[in-house]
C-alpha cells in the first residue's frame, strides 16, 4: 500500500476545516512528490488508482437544436474519485445538458417526467408566456409528458432550467435536476467573446453526501446547507486551462447557500488575488465591464466573467474560492499551450433604464415562509399588474434572510440597496431576475412586464422557503 490513501485521507479531513486553503495546498504538492517513479512495477502502478486529489472538471454535453427533449429520471452519476452518487438527471446528466439558443429561434420541448412523483420544467430567465413557464400549478405526473413551444425573445444572457412544483422544488434541484440555457445574440456576437472550450459554464452548489455517496437532503425551515461544494457535479474539481482569456457562465444552483467568489494564485509565496473581469449577470450584458476581486452570489443568479491566465507561468494554479465557506471550489491549471485571443477585454452594453414608476408595491419577506404575512396559495390570486407600466417594488425583510428574490415574466432593475450592506454591487446592475435580499435590508427595484399577460410568480429563491410558502401568485393584465 503506498502512501496516496492515506493522503488522500488527510485531504478529506482538512476539507472539513474552513480556510485550510494553504494547508491543502502544501497537501497536494506532497501528492504530487509521493506519485511512483516510472520504474516501479507496472503490477503495482495499476493499484495505484487516486493520483490527483481532484477530479477533471464535468462540462455538460450541449443541446443546439432548437427542437429537443429533456426527460427527468432517477440515475447514477459519478462525481469523481470513482465516487458514484444516485442523482435525479435530465437526460441522464449531472447537471442537465446546456441549452444554447439564439433570439429569435423557436424552441419546442419534449418534457418527459420519468420521476416517481410530479414535475414541470421552469425555464429561470426566459421571458415566455405562462402556458410555457412551469409554474406550480402546471406540474406533470409520472409518466406524463408536457409540450413547450416559445419564441426566444431574450438577449443573449445564460439562464437554466430546473423544476417548479410546490413544496417539492428544493428535493428535486438537490436531487440533481438543474442545467444551464444558453442564449446567443448579435450584440454579444460582435464582442468576439471567448468560445468553444474557452466558454466554460460552472454550475456551482453545494451537498451533503452519506457514507455511500449519496446525498442527503434533510431541510429546516430556514433552508439546507450542504458540506461539500459541487462544480458542474464534481466534487474537488480541476481544469486545464491554456494561457488565453477564458469566459466563465457561473450559475448559483445552490438550495440556500450563497457563495463569494474570489481567484487566487496557490503556489505562489504568497496567495495572489487575480480579478474577474465581470461583463455580465441575470440579464446578460452589463452597462460596463469591471474588474472585481470578490462577488457575493446567492442561489439562482448568474455571473459572466473573463479570466485571463495569458501572464501566468505554466504549471500556476489558480483555485476559484468560496470565501464564505472558506471552500475551495476549482482549481484552474496553466498549461504551456498559449492561445491568441483578439475578443473585448471590456465590455459596454446600451441598457435602456427603467424610471417614473407609476405604482408602488412594497413586499415584506417574513419569517421562513411568508411574504407580506401570507402563505403560498397557487389557486389565489394575489395582485395585479398592469401591463407596460413601470413600477416601484420593494422587498425588505427582517430576518431569516438571505432571501434571493426571483420574479418571473420579467426582468427588473435594481435602484437601491438599504440597511444591511446598504449598498448596490456592480454585478446587480443591468438586468436582474433575482436579487439577493439579507436581513435587515431594503431593496428597491424597477420592473415593467411588457412581454405576455397573465398569472406569474414571485418567490424567494432560497429553494426551503419557496417550499414553505414564501411565494405570491400575481396576474398581469
Ligand atoms: Cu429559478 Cu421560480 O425559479
Ligand atoms: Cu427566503
Amino acid at each position: 500500500m503506498g502512501p496516496l490513501p492515506k493522503s488522500r485521507l488527510v485531504v478529506s479531513g482538512l476539507w472539513t476545516i474552513v480556510a485550510a486553503v494553504s494547508l491543502l495546498t502544501s497537501c497536494e504538492t506532497t501528492l504530487t512528490d509521493a506519485l511512483p517513479s516510472p520504474q516501479q512495477p507496472e503490477a503495482s502502478a495499476a493499484r495505484v488508482i487516486v493520483r490527483d486529489a481532484r477530479n477533471p472538471l464535468f462540462i455538460p454535453a450541449t443541446i443546439t437544436n432548437s427542437s429537443f427533449g429533456l426527460t427527468a429520471a432517477p440515475g447514477t452519476a459519478t462525481i469523481g474519485s470513482g465516487t458514484t452518487t444516485s442523482v435525479w438527471q435530465y437526460n441522464g446528466s449531472f447537471p442537465g445538458p446546456t441549452i444554447v439558443a439564439k433570439t429569435g429561434d423557436n424552441i419546442l420541448a419534449t418534457f418527459q417526467n420519468k420521476l416517481p412523483e410530479p414535475t414541470i420544467i421552469h425555464w429561470h430567465g426566459m421571458l415566455v408566456d405562462p402556458a410555457n413557464d412551469g409554474q406550480p400549478h402546471q406540474v406533470i405526473r409520472t409518466g406524463e409528458t408536457y409540450n413547450y413551444n416559445f419564441p426566444v425573445i431574450n438577449r443573449a444572457a445564460l439562464n437554466w432550467y430546473h423544476p417548479h412544483p410546490h413544496m417539492t422544488i428544493g428535493k428535486q434541484v438537490y436531487n440533481g435536476l438543474a442545467g444551464a440555457f444558453i442564449i446567443r445574440d448579435a450584440e454579444e456576437a460582435a464582442l468576439n467573446l471567448p468560445t468553444g472550450k474557452y466558454e466554460v459554464p460552472l454550475v456551482i452548489r453545494d451537498i451533503s453526501l452519506d457514507k455511500s455517496g449519496n446525498p442527503v437532503y434533510s431541510p429546516t425551515g430556514g433552508g439546507y446547507f450542504g458540506k461539500t461544494p459541487l462544480v458542474n457535479g464534481t466534487k474537488d474539481p480541476y481544469l486545464d486551462v491554456d494561457k488565453t482569456v477564458y469566459r466563465f457562465r457561473v450559475l448559483i444552483g445552490s438550495t440556500s447557500r450563497v457563495f463569494k467568489l474570489k481567484l487566487s494564485t496557490t503556489n505562489l509565496p504568497t496567495n495572489k488575488e487575480i480579478p474577474f473581469t465581470l461583463i455580465g449577470n441575470d440579464g446578460g450584458l452589463l452597462p460596463s465591464s469591471s474588474n472585481q476581486t470578490q462577488i457575493e452570489v446567492c442561489p439562482g443568479e448568474r455571473l459572466d466573467v473573463l479570466v485571463d491566465f495569458g501572464s501566468l507561468d505554466p504549471s500556476t494554479k489558480v483555485m476559484l474560492q468560496d470565501v464564505n465557506a472558506g471552500w475551495n471550489l476549482l482549481e484552474f491549471r496553466v498549461t504551456n499551450t498559449s492561445a491568441s485571443y483578439s475578443g473585448a477585454l471590456t465590455v459596454t452594453s446600451s441598457i435602456p433604464t427603467l424610471s417614473a414608476p407609476v405604482a408602488k408595491r412594497f413586499f415584506s419577506f417574513d419569517g421562513m415562509s411568508k411574504i407580506n404575512g401570507k402563505l403560498y396559495d397557487m389557486h389565489r390570486i394575489d395582485f395585479m399588474v398592469p401591463f407596460g407600466q413601470t413600477e416601484l417594488w420593494t422587498f425588505k425583510t427582517n430576518g431569516n434572510g438571505p432571501h434571493p428574490v426571483h420574479i418571473h415574466g420579467a426582468s427588473f432593475q435594481v435602484i437601491s440597496r438599504t440597511g444591511g450592506r446598504g449598498r448596490v454591487f456592480p454585478w446587480e446592475r443591468g438586468w436582474k431576475d433575482v436579487v439577493l435580499v439579507n436581513d435587515f435590508e431594503t431593496v428597491d427595484v424597477l420592473i415593467r412586464f411588457d412581454a405576455y399577460k397573465g398569472v406569474y410568480v414571485m418567490h424567494c429563491h432560497k429553494l426551503e422557503h419557496e417550499d414553505n410558502g414564501m411565494m405570491m401568485n400575481f396576474e398581469v393584465k
